[in-house]
């Protein structure tokens, strides 16, 4: 089905159309249709438009799978995320993380983090132990989340929000950074950006 060129998808629309509608059921729609709205956001490229904007590209396909459903539930709480994932169905949830996490992850550039913030990120990491759930180069797995070259804005944002409980669906991660020192947070973020 993915394989097939555009027209022949955009042929059986028309002829649903064509013949009364209703022909075609909604999970005609590919997946490559269905991220089409995503591309605006998060990036044509797997660049997001905006550094506050997760990258998803090559992100873990557990995860993407939990966040989605989390929106949808309500769990973690934005307003655009939470409409968009209410109309997905676990299945299309499924078929988006996975054709996400196949892409390859973006060099957003970064620069690296100096030699004094990363080993206070080091440092930071040995005593909490991050890499031991974000696996080594914090590459993540699962429904554990790659780190390494996500935006600085965006783990600066996330963060936050894990301190606040704004983002409440994983009170264990929450907890774990209002343990960390905000300090060694900041380090720990610059040093990921520059990964
Ligand atoms: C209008 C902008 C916009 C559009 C369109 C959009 N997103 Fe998002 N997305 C965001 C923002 C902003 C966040 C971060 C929310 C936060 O800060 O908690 C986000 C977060 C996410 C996350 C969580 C990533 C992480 O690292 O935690 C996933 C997964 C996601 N979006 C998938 C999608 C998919 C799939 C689509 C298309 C069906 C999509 N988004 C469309 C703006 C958008
Ligand atoms: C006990 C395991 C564990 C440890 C230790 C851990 N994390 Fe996490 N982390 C997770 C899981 C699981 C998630 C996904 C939470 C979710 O589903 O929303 C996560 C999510 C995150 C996110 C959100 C990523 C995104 O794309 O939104 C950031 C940032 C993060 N962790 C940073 C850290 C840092 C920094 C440390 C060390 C100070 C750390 N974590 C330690 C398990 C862990």
């Amino acid at each position: 089905m993915y394989g097939k060129p555009h027209w022949c998808v955009f042929s059986v629309v028309a002829l649903a159309t064509a013949f009364g509608g209703g022909v075609a059921p909604a999970s005609a729609e590919t997946v490559e249709e269905r991220v089409q709205v995503c591309a605006g956001c998060h990036g044509e490229n797997g660049k997001p438009v905006d550094r506050t904007i997760p990258t998803i590209w090559g992100q873990q396909q557990g995860y993407l799978y939990i966040q989605l459903r989390d929106f949808k539930r309500g769990d973690r709480q934005n307003d655009v995320m939470q409409p968009l994932a209410s109309m997905m169905t676990r299945d299309d949830m499924l078929a988006i993380a996975e054709y996400f996490s196949k892409k390859p992850w973006p060099d957003l550039g970064q620069p690296a983090a100096s030699k004094e913030v990363a080993n206070r990120a080091l440092r930071a990491n040995s005593s909490v132990g991050c890499t031991g759930c974000h696996l080594d180069q914090f590459q993540g797995d699962g429904t554990v989340p790659r780190l390494a070259g996500m935006s600085r804005e965006y783990l600066t944002k996330t963060i936050a929000d894990f301190r606040s409980r704004a983002r409440g669906n994983n009170p264990g991660m929450s907890d774990l950074m209002l343990a960390t020192a905000p300090d060694d947070l900041a380090a720990l973020t610059e040093y990921l950006a520059g990964r």
